[in-house]
């Protein structure tokens, strides 16, 4: 019997400029500023917009939603998924760039997703067989991941 102490490593790529970033990837962030404008959230004030590009090329936008009744809103990496698996069912997500803060300002650090959407992509992810790139967007900082595995570690799931 023995007891082992683990550390996970994981792995970024940080830019300061988005001209750092591969055309591909600027061109994505600049859709979920776009899509940033379709953000409506009276309630929080903070402003989130997000894009996925598929294999087939083509980009889908989201931004986040809010309710009166506050569980029926939803976040825009969520928004942007649904409506992408929607549109193209089994259409890979190879990338998602996500933007935002409060009042559609842009914070020095990246947006960061919630939990509940990394599990989101999480599935897509698998169903799909390939990996999905996501890029926060910060005004100072811009933060690439390779696979929705680096922001979601020990991920759950049951299509396996
Ligand atoms: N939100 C997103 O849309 N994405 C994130 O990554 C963080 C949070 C939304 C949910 C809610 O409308 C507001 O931001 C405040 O939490």
């Amino acid at each position: 019997n023995k007891m082992d102490k683990k550390t996970l490593t994981i792995d970024y790529t940080e830019y300061d400029s988005v001209d750092e970033l591969e055309p591909k990837y600027k061109e994505l962030m600049q859709a979920a500023t776009e899509a940033l404008k379709g953000s409506y959230a009276p309630y929080s004030n903070f402003n989130v917009g997000a894009a996925v590009r598929l294999r087939n090329g083509i980009v889908v936008k989201g931004a986040n939603q809010e309710n009166a009744a506050f569980p029926s809103g939803l976040c825009a990496e969520r928004t942007a998924a649904f409506a992408a698996s929607a549109t193209y069912p089994g259409e890979a997500m190879q990338a998602m760039a996500i933007v935002g803060g409060y009042d559609f300002s842009t914070d020095d650090l990246p947006c960061t997703p919630c939990g509940a959407c990394r599990q989101v992509m999480a599935e897509y992810q698998t169903l799909a067989g390939e990996p999905m790139a996501i890029i926060m967007v910060g005004k100072r900082e811009i933060w690439k991941f390779d696979r929705v595995d680096d922001i979601l570690p020990f991920i759950f799931d049951s299509l396996k």
